[in-house]
């Protein structure tokens, strides 16, 4: 979603900005904006629709120089993508604001603050909170506490960061609900909604708690809790290398992010298991104690890692025995739902951010059930900080919208902590060694698809011109199936539907001819000859196939039907293997097409707000 990022500094902070805001853009990207204050004299404001280069242009022209600024990428909520309704607002001349979330309590306070006389010229939620503050700034003379006595008017999430001209030697930032960051720089400080923006200028972070208030000088951070203590938060060291955020020698983020899975799945299983065994003591002090009586999971997640949570849920009935719930975190949130007893809630999410997996953690806290465990990619993030247990995934930042490394090592983190409940729940020695020995293997197996990516971009030019297609799957593969026409769809823009192969004619058969690619994914298993069945189907009404299949399926290719092999795999590990070659292909097709392949259009990587 939207991204904030601010500094206060000896230097000139426009270009700090600037590449902040280029690091946030893919979160949201419709417009952006900046307001830098140079000494008492003025504050001064840029705002471009578009993507960052467009301000950046803007401010080439006249730059906006200065020691302390704020600036944001805006993913529109209330209001149009538009020059007036981009970040920063202002209340007057010498007050601005940048915020991400959304203020649900908007219309009534902006209806009060008009029949005070304040004039609006946005359609945002944003340019109340700043008529706000500015109100309250008349009556105290001061930005801290005008900032703290808006805040209590504010329904919703927001994380905001505001700076005065009359006070040039300070940002007042808060959140609640939404992500904030403080950077701790040497004789100067940064905030950013995502470390990420802030890694060119700093390596050490403090994370705001919800409700947390911080007065940021380029020599000195106070914070406040909600109750008004000084509080200190802790500074943590970003573990990643800093060139993180670059695409180094590849042409998009996603395909670099691709090609890093062997590296970041290992990363991810790392002090996780030994040869042949999982250490439960690497997944927490608790986790013992916490699964020893799990008698049911509830998964929770969105999007990409929704299907995670879908393949999860195999392994954790057939290898733990543990009835298992999955469900879209926007659906869970509203419904009405009955607990079983020792139900572990579940959540996965890359950023740890998700405001409706967020919504569903904070609902099932009160609920009742066991505990809470995340499994993560963000550390720092909301997720990690409120629940009881995290398994950080390792697959480092994620830029490119459309997930990839995330999932591959969100299951590896899924299979591991199966097989830790599993273990209480009467798994074998000889299994456990089984499939852990399959988890080493997986780094290769991966390497071995990415091998195959110049067969696939080849394959890939036969969806150029569709404007459909099918993925089918059984077993553990239909959620990668899922996953795959989750990829096609969300960077292609061709529409791309899953089906558990079975469902086939039970309807979408009828849709099935020449015009309609059919990708298949076929890993040697108990159901592969039933799959070969539906493939037949498919063929015999003139669908052109596209079967990813294990060696020794021995699906064998002919007319119509354009078959991959792929490694031998063990049959538990095999989603985590299938997946690459599905993103691979959504990836080439998306660059024959031309588009926006880490920043489709429409999607935000972060989705913060409902
Ligand atoms: C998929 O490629 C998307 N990026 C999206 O579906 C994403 O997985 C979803 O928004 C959930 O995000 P999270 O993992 O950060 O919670």
């Amino acid at each position: 979603m939207c991204g904030i990022v601010g500094a206060v500094s000896e230097r000139d902070v426009q270009g700090i900005l600037l590449e902040g805001l280029r690091r946030l853009e893919y979160r949201g990207y419709d417009s952006a904006g900046m307001a830098v204050i140079n000494g008492e004299s003025s504050l001064r404001r840029a705002r471009e629709v578009g993507k960052v280069a467009a301000l950046a242009d803007a401010i080439s022209a006249n730059p906006l120089s200065g020691h302390l600024g704020i600036a944001h990428t805006r993913w529109a909520t209330h209001g149009e993508p538009s020059q007036l309704n981009a970040h920063p607002h202002m209340s007057g001349e010498r007050l601005a604001i940048v915020h991400n979330g959304i203020i649900e309590n908007y219309q009534e306070l902006r209806d009060e603050l008009k029949t005070e006389g304040y004039v609006f010229t946005s359609q945002t939620d944003t340019e109340v909170v700043a008529h706000l503050i500015g109100k309250n700034y008349q009556q105290e003379g001061n930005l801290y506490n005008a900032v703290k006595t808006s805040i209590t008017r504010l329904r919703g999430a927001f994380a905001l960061a505001v700076v005065h001209a009359d006070e040039p030697d300070h940002l007042v930032v808060c959140r609640e609900g939404s992500p904030l960051v403080v950077g701790v720089g040497i004789g100067e400080n940064f905030i950013a909604s995502d470390q990420l923006a802030l890694l060119p200028v700093t390596d050490r972070f403090m994370f705001l708690e919800e409700g947390d208030i911080a007065d940021i000088r380029k020599d000195q951070i106070k914070i406040h809790d909600r109750d008004g203590q000084a509080v200190e938060r802790t500074i943590t060291r970003f573990e990643h290398g800093s060139d993180s955020a670059d695409k180094g020698e590849y042409r998009h983020f996603m395909l670099k992010e691709i090609y890093e899975q062997p590296r970041v799945i290992k990363a991810t299983m790392e002090g996780r298991i030994t040869e042949t065994r999982v250490l439960e003591q690497a997944l927490g002090t608790s986790a013992a104690n916490l699964l020893e009586n799990v008698r049911h999971v509830q998964i929770i997640a969105c999007g990409t890692s929704y299907h995670a949570g879908m393949v999860a849920r195999y392994w954790i009935e057939d290898l733990a025995g543990v009835p298992c719930s999955v469900e879209v975190a926007s659906e869970f949130r509203y419904r009405k739902h009955v607990i079983q007893p020792d139900t572990l809630f579940l959540c996965i999410s890359q950023s740890g951010e998700t405001a409706d997996t967020l919504a569903a953690l904070r609902q099932a806290k009160k609920a009742g059930f066991r505990a809470a465990l995340a499994i993560c990619n963000v550390p720092g993030s909301s997720l990690v900080r409120e629940s009881d247990l995290v398994i950080m995934t390792q697959a480092g930042p994620e830029i490119g919208v459309a997930s990839t490394k995330a999932f591959t090592t969100q299951l590896t983190a899924l299979l591991i902590f199966t097989l830790a409940l599993a273990r209480h729940n009467g798994l074998s020695e000889q299994k456990e060694a089984e499939i852990v020995q399959a988890i080493h293997l997986l780094p290769g197996q991966v390497s071995d698809v990415l091998a195959l990516d110049a067969e696939i971009e080849a394959m890939s030019k036969a969806f150029m011109d569709k404007n459909h297609s099918l993925f089918l799957g059984r077993g553990s593969q239909y959620p990668v199936a899922m996953e795959g026409a989750l990829k096609l769809k969300e960077i292609s823009y061709i529409h791309a539907e899953a089906y558990p192969a079975g469902e086939l004619k039970h309807g979408p058969l009828a849709l099935v001819d020449s015009e309609m690619p059919v990708v298949t994914v076929a890993p040697n298993n108990d159901l592969v000859e039933k799959l070969k069945s539906n493939l037949e189907e498919v063929r015999a009404r003139g669908g052109e196939l596209f079967v990813f299949a294990d060696r020794a399926a021995d699906v064998k290719p002919e007319e119509g039907i354009h078959v991959m092999q792929l490694p031998s795999v063990h049959e538990i590990t095999a989603p985590i293997v299938y997946t690459v070659p599905l993103q691979l292909l959504s990836y080439h097709v998306a660059v024959l097409k031309g588009t926006d392949v880490d920043q489709p259009r429409n999607l935000a990587k972060s989705v913060t707000v409902e």
